[in-house]
């Protein structure tokens, strides 16, 4: 099937997950259940590892953005392979310093940040802050001459590039307006990179990189100006460096998505590796190393959301399996974003027998609480496994109590 990898197979017809049955999975643990797998995760990394050193030389810096999923087990395994780390609020900052990564290898990349976030993160010796807004150095100078006059905080520029790319309007992070027309918040604009740059340097900071972030979730659709942004950074590079910046790294996001749906095409990773490989060759930068943050290809594959069927039902000639959790308590992709897709196998039986289309409905009070409409696939039966392939990103991280509903126990298979 399309969507097996080393965690997720069907033998004999039956749901495996990491060797285990699903089935058994969910009778030993109970359902809802989220299952993940370090094996898995560490194939992700391998991969991106092994893309970008076919491509270049400089070294890659995988900094995984945790709030795709902050599990601790998953922080202390990437931690162990030598990631770094993608944090967006001090919490995460905390919580990776936790899993026992060095404030060396942290990114913070906050946005609407308070004095009091700034505050938390200064405290930290060798953090990298990364700066949303020739506004927010305004703050970081003032709580600097206060608290930090002699320390040496290290910062980068999150700029915008101007164009963007996300699987939906609200995954596009870069651009002036989103494609539904919202205005983008993130990042400097490129006629003030030089300018803050400056500034935070006369200010005692000190400048290590420049960083975007596009979007999220890309297909092979969104190369084209995936590709132009590469070329709009290492030209932006070019002029830091030649104004008497040295550059430390760049980074340039995440984004690329896994396979969520069997007629996506996936985004060219290695001609994304080799572009960036050849900008930055061809515009002679000095800098020792490439960032990426990715989330989703570190650990959606790497999840499955097991669910109950706890009755079918027709209903003006719809089937739904009545399920046993609501998305916004587990997995709420698909009720927040109207273009997300996750495949849905019957863990008995994950293909062939009478097949029909299956909405899967949770137990929230929201129209929109389906994990999946009109899904084809075995008919299912009270008492069926579900599983929601593709679950390990931004599932659990994005999960509330909603309508005082748990959020599902998460297990390592
Ligand atoms: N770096 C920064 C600064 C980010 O804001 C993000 C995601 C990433 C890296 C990781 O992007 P990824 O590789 O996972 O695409 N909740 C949405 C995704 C929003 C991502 C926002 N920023 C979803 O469930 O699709």
């Amino acid at each position: 099937m399309w969507w097996e990898n080393s965690f997720v197979k069907s033998r004999k017809r039956r749901l495996f997950l990491g060797g285990k049955s699903a089935e058994q999975v969910a009778a030993q643990h109970g359902t809802p259940l989220l299952v993940y797998s370090r094996p898995q995760i560490l194939a992700n990394y391998e991969s991106l590892s092994r893309t970008f050193s076919s491509a270049s030389k400089l070294p890659l810096r995988v900094c995984y953005a945790m709030k795709a999923n902050p599990h601790p087990e998953i922080l202390r395994l990437l931690r162990k392979r030598g990631a770094w780390i993608d944090a967006v609020s001090p919490r995460e900052v905390e919580e990776a310093l936790r899993a026992g990564f060095s404030p060396s290898r942290i990114l913070f990349t906050g946005t609407s940040l308070s004095t009091e976030d700034l505050r938390r993160v200064f405290r930290i010796e060798g953090l990298t802050v990364n700066i949303d807004a020739l506004e927010q150095l305004e703050l970081m100078q003032d709580l600097k001459k206060r608290e930090f006059r002699r320390k040496a905080i290290r910062v980068s520029v999150r700029w915008n590039p101007g164009i963007g790319r996300g699987f939906n309007p609200r995954a596009i992070t870069a651009g002036a307006r989103s494609s539904d027309g919202t205005p983008i918040k993130f990042g400097v604009e490129r006629g003030k990179v030089l300018a803050a740059l400056e500034k935070a340097a006369s200010s005692g900071f000190v400048p290590v990189g420049l960083h975007q972030h596009l979007g999220s979730g890309w297909g092979d659709e969104d190369y084209r100006v995936v590709s132009l942004a590469v070329d709009r950074m290492t030209a932006m590079a070019r002029r830091v460096e030649k104004a008497g910046f040295p550059l430390e790294f760049l980074d340039f996001g995440g984004g690329f998505g896994p396979r969520y749906e069997e007629r996506q095409r996936v985004f060219p990773l290695h001609r994304y590796a080799a572009h960036i490989a050849r900008r930055i060759s061809e515009a002679g930068l000095g800098i020792e190393a490439v960032a990426l943050e990715p989330g989703k290809y570190m650990v959606a594959n790497a999840g499955v959301l097991l669910l109950g069927v706890e009755y079918t039902k027709e209903s003006y000639g719809q089937l739904f399996a009545c399920v046993n959790s609501g998305t916004y308590n587990s997995l709420p992709r698909p009720a927040i974003y109207p273009q997300a897709r996750h495949h849905i196998v019957n863990s008995r039986q994950t293909f062939g027998g009478k097949t029909r289309p299956v909405t899967v409905a949770g137990n929230l009070c929201e129209t929109g609480d389906v994990f999946g409409k009109e899904i084809p696939m075995p008919v299912p039966r009270r008492g069926d496994v579900l599983a929601v392939l593709g679950a390990g990103a931004y599932g659990r991280s994005m999960a509330s109590n909603f309508n005082l509903r748990d959020i599902p126990r998460e297990v390592f298979v």
